[in-house]
């Protein structure tokens, strides 16, 4: 049994929740090509995704999820909401309670946001991005992904490069890897790491060639203008020719490692479009693996639940 209301980061899963999550992911996966195999488990269940924040893969992932499992799924629409007449978000999600949803979707700019809404709603809230915190359905996803390529993750080496200090990517991956025995290096300009990610157990290094040596996977993560406040370094094309993701620079890691990358990409800067759409990238599998990971989710949360 899943016991958890909520799911709102890796920093506080145990190893054996998510390797639950992996595992139920794969089952779930079947069910996307196969639509014989579904079978509506939660059809009583009512979800409202809640997006202060943009989004592609998440969002239509998350509605997708929902209507394989037979669940009713319904996009807030904040732009056209009541935020806009100055409410809350406690106010927003005690109000959706009192309709009888039974899972909240939040993506907000303000870290600990879901946490906030957690406490204030009886509904299962779902972390899908806070700030620069964590995004817990992301890096679960990342972990699927290694999983069904590599086997495991014991003694493996994660290299992740680019933009760490905005990356509740690379936050949430350093706290999944790290209890699952993977080993982490981030990498990138020193004006976007910062010290504290150590702490965390993870590597450091300002030396690409350095980072990607032996690794067994290479992920890239996008610049995140939109959460810089003085700009961390001279143009995107100095960036990508110090800093990017090319096949030169793949040649340092294991023959085969896999290339990930959480989307959206920006061509030509965090990585070549030649290493996006080589062989051994697999962004366009983590962006189905993300859908098996988020029907997992939903099942163990709202499907638990329900039972009760
Ligand atoms: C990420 C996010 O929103 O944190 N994207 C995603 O969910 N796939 C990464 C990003 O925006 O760069």
């Amino acid at each position: 049994m899943f016991k958890r209301k909520d799911l709102l980061g890796l920093k506080d899963l145990t190893k054996d929740e998510i390797t639950r999550i992996i595992s139920l992911a794969s089952d779930m996966k079947r069910k996307i090509d196969s639509p014989h195999l579904r079978d509506d488990s939660l059809k009583h269940s009512s979800i409202v995704t809640l997006f202060y924040e943009n989004s592609t893969r998440t969002k239509v992932s998350f509605m997708m999820a929902a209507g394989f499992l037979g669940a009713k799924i319904n996009d807030l629409g904040v732009a056209t909401s009541s935020v806009n007449k100055g409410e809350t978000l406690i106010d927003t999600g005690m109000n959706l309670d009192q309709m009888g949803i039974n899972a909240m979707i939040v993506r907000h700019s303000m870290s600990g946001a879901a946490h906030v809404l957690a406490r204030n709603v009886t509904s299962s809230v779902i972390n899908a991005g806070d700030g620069t915190n964590e995004h817990p359905t992301q890096a679960l996803l990342d972990l699927f992904t290694i999983h069904e390529r590599l086997g495991g993750f014991d003694g493996i080496k994660v290299a992740i490069m680019g933009d760490i200090t905005h990356s509740r990517v690379a936050r949430s991956n350093v706290f999944g890897l790290i209890k699952l025995g993977a080993k982490v290096v981030l990498a990138g300009p020193s004006t976007l790491i910062s010290e504290s990610m150590r702490t965390l157990g993870a590597e450091i290094t300002t030396k690409i060639p350095e980072a990607v040596a032996d690794a067994d996977v290479v992920m890239g993560l996008r610049i995140q203008k939109e959460r810089e406040k003085a700009a961390p370094f001279p143009s995107l094309r100095e960036y990508s020719s110090l800093f990017g993701i090319t096949p030169e620079i793949l040649k340092y890691a294991k023959k085969d490692a896999l290339v990930m990358h959480p989307g959206p990409v920006n061509r030509g800067v965090e990585l070549s479009a030649d290493v996006i759409d080589g062989k051994q990238s697999v962004i366009y599998i983590q962006v189905k693996n993300g859908l098996a990971v988020r029907m997992a989710i939903l099942q163990l949360l709202l499907g638990d639940r329900s039972a009760e």
